[in-house]
């Protein structure tokens, strides 16, 4: 059995790599550890790679479309770790799961709509509905015991009026597992508010050892006809460059509403490679994702030691799936933009800001992405630490 090498540290720079080579443009200096967007500095699988070399070695580059191979390992891979039974009728492939959002936004709502979100949250679901002409409505979550929880008092209040909640299960930022109870609970209360569910469930596949999934649609069937999923293989084998994603519509009056603009936008002509790429994934990515699990799930055991025995002041929830933990500096009686500049200009990191998840509420914590080699995680930490400590 391959052994795969995550402590391998592979240049990333000079290859037009968002989370490396816009730090300059994004941060104001390109000397930082990058620990902010989400992707891995993991190579990619080799089995993706041989699959797209295959494919590129035919030399002829036409229109393409998705395979019944491509939708044999979709649909397996949805049942076998989600058990979402379907076939490719109820499926549609979209490049990318933000872009599909707002395909759904805007084939299924109208400018001044009220759209719902639990914030903290990943930032384009604040921006979507803005930038659309559509009301966003944020229903702050508490923080009990180190996880994000869903204040349903509030949840309940606010989806009065909505038309869409925007759910993200796993929740970004910081991969909380909603599980079966809470997205219950959910779907009972959007079933009453006649409100629209779209689950975006990009960080599913990376739920962590111990920790186990539960897809939206799955929790009733109400919940199945009252929702859109979006699923990838992006983030999950660290291809989020080639733009591969499905979505999933269990009731036939939604699906006809919303794949009838999807078709109308031809958005399933796809690339050449997108489909390559998830097929040789979804078939063959076992082994690799579980070392590659295990790996992460080391990283966020050596992050939690490091809080808990050096930094005991930061607060942190910390992920149940993904790579993804939300820190609160706060304890530090720092700024924000204090905080800002111990992080870029002494520790030499780029987290994400706080802020962009849901407002100044967050203006003490930021986001960390450790899906990186081990030591990469760990010097960052060491000079967060000393950053922090003078
Ligand atoms: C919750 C969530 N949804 C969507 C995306 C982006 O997906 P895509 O690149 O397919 O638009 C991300 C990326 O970080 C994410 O965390």
């Amino acid at each position: 059995m391959t052994q795969y090498n995550f402590d391998e540290i592979i240049e990333r720079r000079g290859t037009d790599c968002f989370k490396w080579d816009a730090l300059q443009a994004m941060y104001g200096r390109a000397d930082l550890t990058p620990m902010w967007v989400a992707d891995m500095d993991f190579r990619s699988p080799d089995f993706v790679m041989e699959a797209i070399r295959r494919r590129c070695d035919h030399e002829v580059l036409g229109y393409t479309m998705p395979s019944e191979a491509y939708w044999q390992a979709v649909t397996a891979w949805l049942e076998k770790h989600y058990s979402i039974q379907t076939t490719k009728e109820s499926l549609h492939f979209i490049p990318g799961i933000v872009a599909g959002i707002a395909y759904a936004l805007m084939a299924l709502t109208e400018p001044g709509d009220k759209l719902l979100v639990t914030t903290p949250v990943y930032p384009p679901f604040l921006n979507l509905p803005k930038n659309s002409g559509r009301e966003l409505v944020c229903s702050p979550l508490r923080i009990t015991n180190g996880r994000f929880e869903i204040d349903f008092y509030d949840f309940e209040q606010r989806i009065e009026g909505c038309k869409v909640f925007i759910l993200s299960n796993p929740h970004n930022p910081a991969g909380t597992i909603w599980g079966e109870e809470v997205l219950r609970k959910v779907a009972d209360i959007c079933k009453r508010h006649n409100v629209l569910v779209i689950s975006d469930e990009i960080h599913a596949d990376l739920t962590l050892p111990g920790h186990k999934h539960v897809s939206y649609s799955t929790v009733s069937p109400s919940a199945a006809n009252h929702s859109i999923t979006f699923m990838a293989p992006s983030k999950t084998f660290n291809i989020a460059g080639l733009g591969s994603s499905v979505c999933y519509v269990a009731d036939d009056d939604l699906r006809k509403r919303f794949f009838g603009w999807l078709n109308a936008l031809e958005v399933a002509n796809g690339n050449i490679f997108a489909f390559t790429a998830a097929e040789a994934a979804f078939a063959n990515g076992e082994e690799w994702l579980r070392q590659m699990l295990e790996y992460l799930n080391a990283n966020v055991q050596a992050l939690d030691n490091h809080l808990k025995t050096r930094m005991p002041k930061v607060k942190a929830v910390l992920p149940e799936a993904s790579y993804l933990a939300w820190l609160d500096f706060s304890n530090y009686g720092l700024t924000h933009e204090q905080l800002k500049d111990k992080l870029l200009n002494e520790a030499k990191v780029a987290l994400n800001d706080g802020i962009t998840f849901g407002g100044k509420n967050y203006e003490c914590c930021f986001r960390l992405n450790l899906g990186c080699p081990k030591q990469q995680l760990l010097d960052a930490l060491d000079r967060i630490e000393k950053a922090l400590k003078c």
